[in-house]
């Protein structure tokens, strides 16, 4: 099946990711994934929460931490400046506390506490997994382009209902402390101590996000993952054994789609031997990534005369891509 079609029979898949190691495309087909379906009538948002602001090159458009910017009819992106959200995160706590126990500072054992939880990558992974539930939940776009990290990162964001169980592990166990601390001021002041319970029903309700977002991600109809391969040996082999991770995370995995394939028609020129053995190469590749991925492989997406960047050079790329 070829990738256009993926996406005109499934319309219902709202949620699009591609997947795969280091500097093997993700943001660029996320980019043209993007363009194409918003030239088809879609609104669309692509969206990433890396910090390298890697939309922002390739749409060569300053996005970084700035909401969703619009780049044309139909398509907004987002970068998300991860780190700001774990400061608001921290600040949000914070001010919690103040105002549940009418306190002038936050207690230093509590602020130790909250500082030594930013620094877990559990807690960064969940307030970064916690702007993209905002995201995803907020918006009114028809589809949503999640531009993943690089395969190992993006494994913990696909992992993040465990992420996030172990982050409100956590957060419970502040409550536990907190109890103690509320109990020891209350004997203090003579005072009972008030059975309702704030930061229980915040758990709760964040324990409602994650069941939604989760289900989302997981979710076969709603969600498509594709992953990112090149006709070299090593990532295809990598790509096989990350697939079979995936799986165990319930990703619903869509298909692949092999980019920088040298095209064949420079057979045809006077080409430099050097070349004509790369293409030799590729063609070997080429049929172990169809035996390996079979009918799941969407696309084949040539090496272009030059990096991708800018709405023309993606639009190129997403004419061939989506052919
Ligand atoms: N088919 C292609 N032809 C030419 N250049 C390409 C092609 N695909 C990707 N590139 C270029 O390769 C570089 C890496 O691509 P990209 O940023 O999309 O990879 P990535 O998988 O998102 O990387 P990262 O893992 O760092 O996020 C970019 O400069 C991009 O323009
Ligand atoms: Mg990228």
């Amino acid at each position: 099946m070829a990738l256009k079609d993926v996406f005109l029979q499934h319309p219902e898949r709202r949620y699009i990711m591609f997947g795969g190691k280091g500097g093997l495309g993700k943001t660029t087909f996320s980019a043209a994934a993007a363009y194409w379906l918003a030239t088809h009538g879609k609104k669309v948002l692509v969206f990433s929460v890396d910090p390298q602001a890697s939309l922002t090159d390739i749409f060569k458009q300053d996005i970084f931490g700035k909401g969703p910017v619009k780049i044309m009819e139909n398509l907004w992106a987002q970068e998300i400046d991860a780190d700001s959200h774990i400061k608001a995160y921290q600040q949000e706590i914070r001010q919690k506390i103040l105002d549940r126990y009418g306190l002038p500072e936050v207690p230093e054992e509590i602020e130790n506490y909250i500082q030594a939880a930013s620094a877990e990558p559990a807690m960064e992974e969940s307030a970064i997994f916690d702007a993209v539930v905002d995201v995803v939940m907020k918006g009114d776009y028809d589809y949503y382009i999640y531009d993943l990290v690089p395969l190992g990162h993006a494994l913990y964001y696909l992992s993040m209902a465990k992420v996030y169980d172990e982050w409100i592990n956590k957060i419970t166990k502040l409550r536990e402390d907190m109890r103690e601390y509320e109990e020891m001021v209350s004997r203090l002041k003579h005072e009972k101590i008030t059975e309702q319970d704030e930061i229980l029903q915040e758990l709760l309700y964040i324990k409602n996000r994650i069941n939604t977002s989760a289900g989302i991600l997981t979710d076969k109809t709603k969600t498509g993952f594709f992953f990112v391969v090149t006709p070299e040996a090593m990532i295809i082999e990598d790509t096989k054994k990350a697939a079979e991770m995936f799986a165990k995370f319930d990703v619903p995995l869509a298909g692949y789609v092999v980019n920088r394939v040298i095209p064949h028609e420079l057979l045809e020129q006077n080409i430099p031997e050097y070349l004509r053995r790369r293409i030799a190469m590729q063609d070997q590749h080429l049929k172990e990534v169809h035996t390996v991925f079979d009918d799941q492989v969407m696309a084949l997406v040539p090496e272009m005369e030059r990096d991708v960047t800018g709405l023309p050079m993606i639009k190129k790329l997403a004419d061939i891509m989506f052919a």
